[in-house]
C-alpha cells in the first residue's frame, strides 16, 4: 500500500520562499504611527549621521550592491551625487516625521519617479536592509535596538508611501 506520509523534510520551491519573503515584508510595511519618542531617536540619530553624509552613502551603496549587483545598472549618473541626493531627502522627510501629511506627496512623487528608473517593488527591502545596515555601522553602540526599531518604521513609511505611489500610477 503506498505511503501517504509527507516527507520529513519539504523544501521550498523559489517561489514559496520568494512568497514568504514578501509576507515578511508587508508585516514590516503595516505602517504603525510613530511614536514623539521614535521620531525623536531617528531625528537626534540622523544629525549624528549627516556630517559622515558622503561616507554613509558610500557604504549604503557598496552594502546595496552586494545583496544584489544586478542594482547597480539601474544608476546611470555620479554616485558622489546621488549619495547626497538620497542623503538630502532623507534629511528632508525625517525633519518633517511629526507632520507626515506635509512629506506625502513629495514621497509619492519620488515613488513615481522610481518607478520610471526602473525600480521595483522587490527592490524596496533591499534598501531597507542596507539603510539599516550603514546606520548601525555610523553609530555604533548608539544603534540600540529602539533606535533601530525606530527607524525602520521611518523606514517604512518611506517606502510604504513610494511603493504604493508607483503601484497606483502603473494600473
Ligand atoms: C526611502 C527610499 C528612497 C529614497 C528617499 C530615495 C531617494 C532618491 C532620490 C532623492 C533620488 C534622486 C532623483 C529623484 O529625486 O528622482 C533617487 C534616485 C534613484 N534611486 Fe532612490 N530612493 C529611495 C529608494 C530607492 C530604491 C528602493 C531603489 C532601488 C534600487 C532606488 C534607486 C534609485 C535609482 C536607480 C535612482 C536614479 C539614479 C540615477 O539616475 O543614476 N531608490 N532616489
Amino acid at each position: 500500500m503506498a505511503s501517504t506520509r509527507r516527507p520529513a523534510t519539504v523544501r521550498k520551491s523559489p517561489a514559496k520562499r520568494a512568497f514568504r519573503r514578501e509576507i515578511h515584508w508587508h508585516v514590516i510595511c503595516e505602517v504603525v504611527p510613530m511614536t514623539p519618542e521614535q521620531i525623536d531617536l531617528v531625528q537626534r540619530t540622523w544629525r549624528a549621521v549627516l556630517p559622515v553624509g558622503d561616507t554613509a552613502a558610500e557604504l549604503f551603496y557598496g552594502k546595496l550592491f552586494s545583496l544584489d549587483p544586478g542594482i547597480r545598472r539601474l544608476f546611470k549618473n555620479d554616485m558622489v551625487e546621488q549619495g547626497r541626493n538620497l542623503t538630502a531627502m532623507i534629511s528632508v522627510a525625517v525633519g518633517m516625521l511629526s507632520k507626515p501629511e506635509r512629506i506625502l506627496l513629495a514621497m509619492r512623487q519620488l515613488g513615481e519617479r522610481h518607478a520610471g528608473y526602473g525600480v521595483e517593488q522587490r527592490h524596496y527591502e533591499l534598501v531597507g536592509t542596507a539603510l539599516i545596515w550603514t546606520l548601525e555601522k555610523c553609530l555604533g553602540e548608539a544603534f540600540t535596538p529602539e533606535v533601530k526599531a525606530a527607524w525602520w518604521a521611518t523606514y517604512a513609511f518611506l517606502a510604504g508611501t513610494m511603493q504604493e505611489a508607483a503601484c497606483a500610477s502603473s494600473s
